[in-house]
């Protein structure tokens, strides 16, 4: 028996079941270290780099539960005969039991199909016998998780059934598919051809073979399914998703439907036991009932090349210890956040594992959309999901409306947006220039949030137009050209143009004289406003003037005909009447180009006034 199974296990080549089937080392002995160190993490490469991890093989029934349809000697004992093998001598001898569920010594409970097999100490499952119950006879196994499996074993205690049929479940026992028929007829049995060929188009059939139908030997006989044997995609596993599925299952259901007839076998005479049943017929069958002594379902639990290992869950269930960013009892999906690709399942060459989004740190939740990732050569397909701190976009890479980036802070920074604060007034909108920070200015608006007027335009009370536009009028040309001046000059300009004098009795009459420097000029309307610097006050009646910047308004008629002729940068003496206004050039008005020999003149002007000398005149 010890020989047959070590053959079996070299044919299939199943090293690790051994280890596997043996009981629990005591704990911490492989390795005298664990506990003080992490082991290294097989899902990643020393670089950190994800790579396939897959749980150990394992024999995934040991120590289970099965549950079978018949037991013997249960509710009451009951007695069965078997011939058994003596050496060579064939047909055999036949010895007699009774089967008692109850008592431990003559028992034969499905524990037994699981339990530590060993060849000093073989325990079988036995049926109830088959003359008084039906032959059909299940035995049921629940692994509690998918796992892929990759060989069913059974060993008998009694002769190999003639016909039986393996069946596996995906959905926990809810649903049923057939793994593999044995049987003498398979075609009256299962209604399958005798050893069909396995194709590429029936990879996921179950086929039904005979080469196990001889009676010999009466125990210790193996029926062994391997479930990728001969099935050419078997090489390419990776990326055969037909038979990644075939060999997964949640539940193995073994259901024996016939037992072998004893075709040669009539003479089993013999024994001498002390439990012979003398009763019992000559011709009896070898052994009415089915015995298992080993049961076996080797594979890996199935974390599709993303864990390295199955552990018990909170409420007990097994479950993958999941890497590579994924997660649920079969690292099946992605874990949230991680969805910037489609799930995969891990391969030798690559291990597909789930690639957050990139949402700059500014969202907690993406999507994944599919025309994205095919737009981006199946890269990426990440989409963030509300994105905050004022960011927007896929990967909430550019600030929302209305905000702008702050350059000195990276994207990924909390405040890597800063509100755009357009003018309510000044802006066409809210939304500024996403680098810039310049909002959109309305016309003759300036400024990063358009809050003053530009060069040549004057505030205005509309909102609509906030700043209106000042006809521009070249001031050089219009103080300088004298081929344009308009011919009526010579009666609207005199007296004032040509040679000017000033006296006291000139003096006397303006209510101020001053000295200023002209800076600039706009022109708004028919008038030609001047900013000019008042450098000197000479004479101020009434609202005193002041030093400093002040306006001088003068009207584009006195200026094209060259009365006052202004020009830029230069100093004017300036004196006129409060009723023509400040500044205004009109008949009481004076605009002289400045002559520095006036200084002194003006003041004794100034001290004349004091001592009366005007009241005078
Ligand atoms: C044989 O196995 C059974 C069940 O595993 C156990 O109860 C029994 O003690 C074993 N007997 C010996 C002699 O090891
Ligand atoms: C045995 O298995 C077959 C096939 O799955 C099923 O139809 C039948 O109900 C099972 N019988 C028992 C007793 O579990
Ligand atoms: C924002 O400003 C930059 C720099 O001036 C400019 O290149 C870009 O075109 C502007 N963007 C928009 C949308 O106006």
């Amino acid at each position: 028996l010890c020989r047959m199974r070590e053959a079996w296990r070299c044919l299939l080549g199943l090293c690790l079941l051994a280890r596997s089937a043996s009981p629990a080392s005591p704990q911490g002995a492989a390795n005298p270290f664990a506990g003080q160190q992490m082991p290294p993490d097989p899902c990643y490469d020393d670089a950190g780099a994800a790579r396939r991890c897959i749980p150990e093989f394992i024999n995934g029934a040991f120590g289970k539960e099965v549950a079978v349809s018949s037991v013997c000697g249960w509710p009451t004992s009951s007695r069965s005969c078997s011939m058994v093998e003596r050496g060579e001598e064939r047909p055999s001898v036949r010895t007699c039991q009774i089967c008692d569920a109850a008592d431990p010594w003559r028992a034969h409970p499905p524990s037994y199909l699981t339990d530590l097999n060993s060849a000093h100490n073989l325990t079988c499952w036995q049926s109830e016998n088959l003359h008084t119950s039906p032959n059909n006879v299940n035995l049921t196994l629940s692994l509690g998780k998918k796992f892929e499996i990759t060989y069913v074993s059974l060993q008998f205690c009694s002769p190999r059934p003639e016909s039986l049929a393996i069946y596996k479940s995906m959905d926990y026992g809810k649903s049923w598919t057939p793994y593999q028929y044995y049987s003498s007829q398979c075609r009256r049995m299962y209604n399958r051809p005798n050893k069909a060929a396995i194709t590429k188009q029936n990879e996921q059939e179950a086929l039904c073979t005979d080469s196990h139908t001889d009676l010999y030997p009466l125990s210790g006989g193996l029926i062994a399914f391997s479930t990728l044997d001969g099935r050419p995609s078997g090489k390419d596993f990776d990326n055969s998703p037909v038979l990644q599925d075939w060999v997964s299952a949640t539940d193995i259901r073994v259901v024996f439907s016939r037992p072998q007839l004893p075709r040669e076998l009539g003479a089993g005479e013999g024994g001498g036991r002390p439990d012979e049943d003398p009763m019992v017929p000559s011709t009896s069958l070898p052994a009415y009932f089915y015995a298992v002594g080993d049961f076996q379902v080797g594979g890996r639990c199935k974390c599709n090349g993303h864990a390295s290992r199955c552990l018990k869950d909170k409420e007990g269930k097994l479950v993958c210890d999941c890497k590579h960013n994924t997660e649920g009892p079969e690292c099946d999906h992605c874990k949230p956040f991680h969805y910037d690709r489609p799930w995969q399942r891990a391969s030798a060459r690559e291990a597909n594992e789930c690639l957050p989004c990139n949402c700059n740190l500014h969202a907690r939740r993406c999507r994944f959309n599919t025309e994205l990732y095919k737009l981006s050569g199946r890269k990426s397909g990440g989409v963030c999901m509300n994105c905050r701190h004022n960011t927007a976009g896929r990967h909430c890479h550019y600030c929302k409306e209305g905000f702008y980036r702050d350059m000195a802070r990276p994207i990924t920074h909390r405040r890597a947006c800063k509100a755009c604060d357009c003018h309510p007034v000044g802006a066409a909108g809210k939304t500024c220039n996403q680098t810039t920070g310049q909002c959109p200015c309305k016309d003759g608006v300036t400024g990063i949030t358009c809050n003053r007027c530009a060069k040549g335009y004057q505030q205005s009370r509309s909102p609509v137009a906030p700043c209106i536009k000042i006809p521009v009028v070249n001031p050089t040309a219009m103080v300088s050209s004298s081929t344009e001046e308009p011919a009526d000059c010579e009666s609207y300009c005199k007296p004032v143009k040509g040679n000017l004098k000033i006296n006291m009795k000139k003096y006397c009459k303006k209510d101020y004289a001053v000295q200023v420097n002209v800076l600039d000029m706009v022109t708004v309307g028919d008038w030609a406003k001047f900013s000019v610097n008042v450098v000197s006050v000479y004479k101020s009646r009434g609202e005193p003037l002041k030093r400093g910047d002040n306006i001088l308004w003068i009207h584009m008629k006195d200026l094209a005909c060259k009365c006052p002729k202004i020009q830029m940068s230069k100093r004017f003496l300036v004196m006129g009447t409060s009723e023509t206004g400040p500044g205004d050039s009109g008949p009481g008005g004076l605009v002289i180009q400045w002559r520095d020999i006036w200084t002194r003149r003006l003041r004794k002007f100034q001290r004349k006034e004091k001592n009366g000398k005007c009241s005078k005149a």
